[in-house]
């Protein structure tokens, strides 16, 4: 089987969900290929694997270091890789910054946060065929808190009307991050590409989640995580017992070590 491609994922709305999960490393692309039909380089990479307190002051080499890594392993899945913070702030430093990310990670594809405010430079990009996938709802490299959007008749709007224009500017897809359930179920009725839900109900065209939450290794837990194993308590077993071995001298043990 080839890769997927972004057809294919335009292709799946409203006939078979699309899964999406993060990745930043080797070992969890490997899992995720072929299982997940996009691999999103996201860049809560940030938080999640630097310990910083947002996503806004990852940089660009960071980004593609790990972008490199994942679409490496990665030989089946769509591999999407987030724009940091400020990295597209005008369309031809977007288009600079999208075609190095692109060239050094070799991923199929770049995510942008935002809506009007950028239509142009995603239209750029497209027009330089520079495949995206948008992102709506509540933008981390811009939000101020964490908190769900559209509950008012004004964000309602803003969100819809960013949806629309960017569809009509060519993304490939749409992230709708942490939305009311109604808001996430109409603007995936009024666009043509699918919309990829993270906190925004099961009436989007697949879902998204960051690999780290969803198997308990972060302690993050949002309302809209399901958690699928605990890893930290896993972990933590495993060290211990490992702990309890090495100094009860118990490992290693015959079959770990070399005779001559
Ligand atoms: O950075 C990221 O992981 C994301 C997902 C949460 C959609 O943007």
């Amino acid at each position: 089987m080839k890769r997927i491609t972004i057809n294919n994922i335009i292709k799946k709305k409203g006939v078979k969900p699309i899964t999406c999960l993060t990745a930043y490393s080797k070992s969890i692309s490997e899992i995720l290929d072929n299982r997940c039909d996009i691999i999103l380089v996201g860049d809560s990479l940030g938080m999640v694997l630097y310990g910083m307190k947002n996503t806004k002051s990852i940089e660009i080499e960071t980004m593609i270091n790990h972008g490199k890594v994942v679409k490496k392993f990665a030989k089946k899945s769509l591999v999407i890789i987030d724009m940091p913070f400020k990295s597209y702030s005008n369309k031809f430093t977007a288009y600079k910054n999208a075609k190095r990310i692109m060239k050094e990670t070799k991923c199929d594809g770049v995510k942008l946060e935002g809506g009007k405010k950028i239509i142009n430079i995603v239209k750029f990009l497209v027009k330089k065929k520079i495949p995206v996938m948008g992102h709506v709802g509540l933008l981390p490299q811009s939000s101020k808190k964490f908190s769900v959007k559209g509950k008012s008749d004004f964000e309602k709007k803003k969100i819809i009307e960013d949806s629309v224009l960017l569809s009509k500017a060519g993304v490939f897809c749409i992230v709708i991050e942490c939305v009311i359930e109604s808001l996430a179920k109409k603007i995936t009725n009024l666009i043509a590409v699918p919309t990829i839900g993270i906190g925004a109900s099961k009436y989007c065209d697949g879902q998204v989640l960051v690999t780290d939450d969803m198997l308990g290794l972060s302690n993050f837990t949002p309302r809209f995580v399901k958690r699928y194993s605990n890893l930290r308590k896993i972990i933590k077993k495993s060290v211990n017992n490992y702990c309890n071995d090495v100094k009860k001298r118990r490992f290693p043990f015959f079959k770990n070590i070399y005779k001559y």
